[in-house]
């Protein structure tokens, strides 16, 4: 207690922590080549939005497990909004020619965007694991870590699965037991469920609408990216070790929650 009077006040700079934060940007190339900073830049600052999503989601998964479904839709609403934010933030890195990307792209060896534990995690939090995804990571890293609790974790479908026995919906037991490390599966059943809700619930078809705008939301992400490295990297392959944007191209248009698409032809 004695010497609270002599500690530091709160300022802009200690609470951002903006000197440690300031000094993570560190070029490998020499000169450095001017586009690398920006290459830097722009891959932090998406994982902290990945951060900002996931703590987002883990907060979705809980009001919905409270059966809190108005205050569930206004924390996704805010997730889109990121979203939305991240995708545009894309043309920003598209302003990067090819020859100046090619200035440092040796500099980064194996790095690639494909070892972003965060976005794997956002997948599976989504219902896409794998378990190749978490041996990618050393035992002991924090990125495995929290890869392993996500997998074991129920996925926002699951949640929103039990949130609708809840209200009363006749959601197939066996949904409610399933194996959550397992992919979400196309059900029938479900999609009578979806439809009677769209034709009867309001309250809970805006809340189906929130998840198709964040299904969406996500492969937009995917599309803009596979957009950006055919016209950075054309045909060749990723320094991740993929066959590029070849491989990317297999992961735009499957969604995530397959019962909420299949539907729509018949609303
Ligand atoms: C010039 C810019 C970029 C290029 C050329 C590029 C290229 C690639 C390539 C070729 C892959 C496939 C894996 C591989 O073999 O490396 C990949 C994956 C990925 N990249 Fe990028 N990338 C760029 C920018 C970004 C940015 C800014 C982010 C933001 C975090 C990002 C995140 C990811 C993620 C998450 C994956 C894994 C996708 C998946 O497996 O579905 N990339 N990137």
């Amino acid at each position: 207690m004695a010497d609270d009077h002599r500690s530091a006040a709160v300022t802009y700079a200690n609470y951002l922590k903006i000197d440690e934060l300031l000094s993570l940007q560190r070029p490998r190339s020499t000169g450095p080549e001017h586009d690398e900073m920006l290459f830097i830049v722009i891959h932090q600052v998406y994982e902290l939005w990945f951060k900002e999503l996931l703590h987002e989601f883990d907060r979705v998964r809980r009001l919905l497990e409270d059966d809190e479904s108005h205050r569930a839709q206004h924390t996704l609403k805010r997730i889109l909004t990121i979203l939305k934010v991240m995708v545009a933030q894309l043309d920003i890195l598209e302003t990067m020619t090819p020859l100046e990307f090619f200035s440092f792209r040796e500099r980064l060896e194996a790095a690639s965007g494909f070892q972003s534990d965060q976005f794997r995690q956002i997948e599976f939090l989504l219902g896409i694991k794998s378990q190749a995804a978490i041996d990618r990571f050393a035992n002991g890293t924090r990125a495995r870590a929290a890869l392993e609790q996500r997998y074991r974790e129920a996925t926002l479908w699951d949640a929103f699965l039990h949130y609708l026995a809840r209200e009363k919906y006749a959601v197939p037991a066996p949904l409610l037991t399933r194996d959550v490390v397992a992919r979400v599966e196309a059900s029938p059943d479900v999609q009578q469920i979806l439809i009677e809700i769209y034709r009867r619930d309001t309250k809970n078809a805006e809340l189906c609408e929130r998840l198709v705008d964040l299904d969406e939301g996500v492969q937009e992400w995917r599309y803009r990216h596979v957009k950006m490295v055919e016209r950075t990297i054309g045909a060749k392959p990723g320094t991740g070790g993929s066959a590029g944007a070849a491989y990317l191209r297999e992961t735009i248009g499957t969604p995530a929650f397959p019962d909420l698409w299949t539907i729509r032809s018949q609303l």
